[in-house]
């Protein structure tokens, strides 16, 4: 049951993946080298040296499984980079390692307490690795041969001619085969599984035998040789799935379509109880191990002084992932409180973490980091163009110098350039302001705002009567 629970998640995470250009879509990796040591530049990763060696030894031990129940704070200044080195741990650790981020904010939400919400997102960065033992057909189709009924209507049926090096075998085709057989694009010469429980298809290559039957093949053709043995075979699938994803399955209220909504609402916590017995079952007999994955909270400060002590409680749990933690605050009131505390953060908490500070970018990161962008974008710019937009970068802010990447290639295209020049950067610096600009354009012109609480000198007081 477990196992076929895990393949459908399987399916749906396949189904809802989307790729686009995002604020950390240049980040790859850390870019660290076999020993840990960053390179200054590398998948994406430009300069914060320190705070990425650190960030590398931490990963180092998530994927040992070693540490779990540990928690790590990223703090620095806005834009230098935390959010950056979050997503790129989550990209070295790859996709069987879960790897789950919420803004702090996000735990306010209207439909859960926020107990629930961090619950959730706790269980959703613990992996279940689940073993199954399945019983697959392998081999090179030799033929495929499907009948449509004379009448148009009805049932199709087929044969399906499958061989290793040792024997040739013709199967029966039911018309859920044939159609997913269809979907797969399978011909002759292909090489393919189908899972005897699921039927599900898989095409691994093409034959090498075939190699020279076509010439219309795309170069990402894969050639693998014709299987040998046996045309049935049992075969070791392992599946990864989070705690979160087998409570919603198993909680009859939300079933298994909540997945593809993320509208699951609250679990009930006997159902939760149930899954970790279960679980723990599962580990006694060798079906299942749990990988402690990530769960990073960004904007930590946004939680308050409740949250901060279920972390505290949660991170004890036996089955806690690793948790890291941004903030850009300094010392600041703890929300719900009326203390303050470094980071927003309560003294006790802090002192179960190890903490990792990023600090500002020098003029030669700051020019590496947009010339990525750029590329990132697809965005060709001229050198004095690149210059003017690192001084910018400089004076205002980071982020604000990113922006400008996209709004410059606009500008760029709409007067039939293929190269932002300097005065593409001038056009959008004029065009678009920083925060600097903007307050003192406010404090300029105030007067002619709403709920504006500056008080204007040249103005005389009011008395009050
Ligand atoms: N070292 C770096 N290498 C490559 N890109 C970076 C690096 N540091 C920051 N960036 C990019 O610069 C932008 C701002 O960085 P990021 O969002 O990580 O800052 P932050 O520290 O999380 O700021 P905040 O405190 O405001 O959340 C992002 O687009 C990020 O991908
Ligand atoms: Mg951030």
């Amino acid at each position: 049951m477990a196992a076929a629970a895990a393949a459908k998640v399987q399916e749906v995470r396949d189904v809802t993946r989307i790729e686009r250009i995002g604020a950390h879509s240049h980040i790859r990796g850390l870019g660290l080298d076999d020993a840990l040591e960053p390179r200054n530049v590398s998948q994406g990763m430009v300069g914060q040296l320190g705070a990425r060696r650190a960030a590398g030894v931490v990963l180092e031990m998530i994927k040992e499984g070693k540490i779990a129940g540990r928690a790590v704070l990223i703090g620095g200044q806005p834009g230098t980079g935390k959010t950056a080195i979050a997503m790129g741990m989550a990209q070295a650790l790859g996709t069987d390692t879960p790897f789950y981020g919420i803004a702090g904010s996000e735990v306010f939400s209207l439909e859960m307490s926020k107990t629930e919400a961090l619950t959730q997102a706790f269980r959703k960065s613990i992996g279940v690795r689940i073993k199954e033992e399945s019983e697959i057909i392998e081999g090179e189709v030799v033929e495929m041969q499907i009948d449509r009924p004379a009448t148009g209507t009805g049932q199709k049926v087929g044969k399906l001619t499958l061989k290793t090096t040792e024997m040739e075998t013709i199967y029966d085709l039911g018309a859920k085969m044939i159609e997913s057989l269809t979907k797969e694009k399978v011909q002759a010469g292909d090489v393919i599984t189908i899972d005897k429980a699921s039927g599900k298809i898989s095409k691994l290559g093409r034959s090498f035998t075939r190699a020279k039957d076509y010439d219309a093949m795309g170069p990402q053709t894969k050639f693998v040789q014709c299987p040998e043995g046996e045309l049935q075979k049992r075969k070791e699938v392992v599946h990864t799935v989070t705690l979160h994803e087998i409570d919603v399955i198993n909680s009859r209220q939300q079933g298994f379509l909540a997945l593809f909504s993320g509208d699951t609402g609250e679990i009930k916590s006997e159902v939760r109880e149930q899954i970790n017995q279960k679980v723990a079952e599962w580990r006694e007999e060798g079906k299942a191990e749990i990988v402690p994955g990530v769960l990073f909270i960004d904007e930590v400060h946004m939680l308050d002084i409740e949250c901060f002590s279920y972390l505290n409680r949660a991170l004890e749990h036996d089955m806690a992932p690793v948790l890291i933690m941004a903030t850009n605050r300094g010392i600041t009131k703890i929300r719900g409180t009326s203390y303050t505390s470094p980071h927003g953060i309560p003294i006790d908490l802090l002192d179960r973490l190890l903490i990792i500070s990023t600090s500002p970018y020098t003029e030669r990161d700051t020019k590496q980091i947009l010339s990525i962008r750029c590329e990132e974008e697809d965005v060709e710019m001229s050198d004095d163009a690149m210059l003017a937009l690192m001084k910018i970068g400089m004076e205002t802010s980071l982020r604000y110098a990113i922006q400008l990447i996209t709004c410059a290639s606009l500008v760029c295209r709409k007067r039939k350039g293929t190269k932002v020049s300097v005065d593409d950067i001038k056009r959008v610096y004029s065009l678009f302001l920083d925060e600097t600009r903007s307050s003192q354009y406010l404090k300029e012109y105030h007067q002619e705002f709403m709920f504006n609480e500056i008080k204007d000198e040249s103005k005389p007081m009011e008395i009050a009567s």
